[in-house]
């Protein structure tokens, strides 16, 4: 079992999760999660230089548990503003608490949060990640092109990534 939560089975719901802003403490927590959730995850401290560059890290946190090497995190999602839009740098969700709904909940939760004078929400994904296309295409995202060799993969070769955004 990944150690960066706990199993749905015995521990919260997805209607349990509280959704707030993560803070310089989470930073290990948050490395902890990315390291379960990604092939090339951000270390504790790109969490805190994004955090200290004025990005916003959105965070659903479980209920605390006893056993405190269980991380409360169960997933995060990091924008950056410029004008009028907002880019998605990073969404992550704990392996045990995947395809539960809990990205679409997190995701929600952040465009609901989106100021009244943003236009357009931006974002990049690998072409190879059917989840994270699907979830972005079932709120509303639409594919409008694609870099070519743009993500390392771990077997030494590239793939591309493709640009959605959402018009808000
Ligand atoms: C991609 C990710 C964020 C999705 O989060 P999630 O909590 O699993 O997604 P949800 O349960 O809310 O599912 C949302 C939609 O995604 C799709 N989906 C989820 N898991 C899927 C899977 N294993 N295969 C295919 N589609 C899937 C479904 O269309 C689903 O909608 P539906 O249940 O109404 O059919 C999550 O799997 C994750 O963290 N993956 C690893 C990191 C990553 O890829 N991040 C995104 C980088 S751009």
């Amino acid at each position: 079992m990944n150690s960066s939560s706990f199993p749905p089975s015995s521990g919260p719901r997805v209607a349990d999760l509280t959704f707030v802003r993560a803070e310089e403490g989470d930073c290990d927590a948050l490395a902890l999660l990315a390291r379960g959730a990604h092939s090339h995850p951000w270390s504790a401290q790109q969490y805190r230089d994004s955090l200290g560059s004025g990005h916003r890290c959105w965070v659903l946190r479980a209920p605390e548990v006893e056993d405190e090497r269980r991380s409360s995190l169960v997933a995060c999602c990091v924008t950056s503003r410029l004008f009028d839009e907002i880019e998605v740098l990073d969404v992550a969700v704990a392996p045990e608490w995947q395809n539960r709904g809990v990205g679409t909940q997190l995701l929600q939760r952040v465009l609901a949060q989106c100021p009244d004078d943003i236009a357009r929400v931006l974002l990049e994904v690998r072409a190879s990640n059917r989840s994270a296309r699907a979830l972005y295409h079932k709120l509303g995202f639409s594919e409008d092109g694609r870099r070519k060799n743009y993500y390392p993969k771990s077997d030494g070769t590239r793939e591309d990534a493709l640009l959605m955004s959402l018009i808000l």
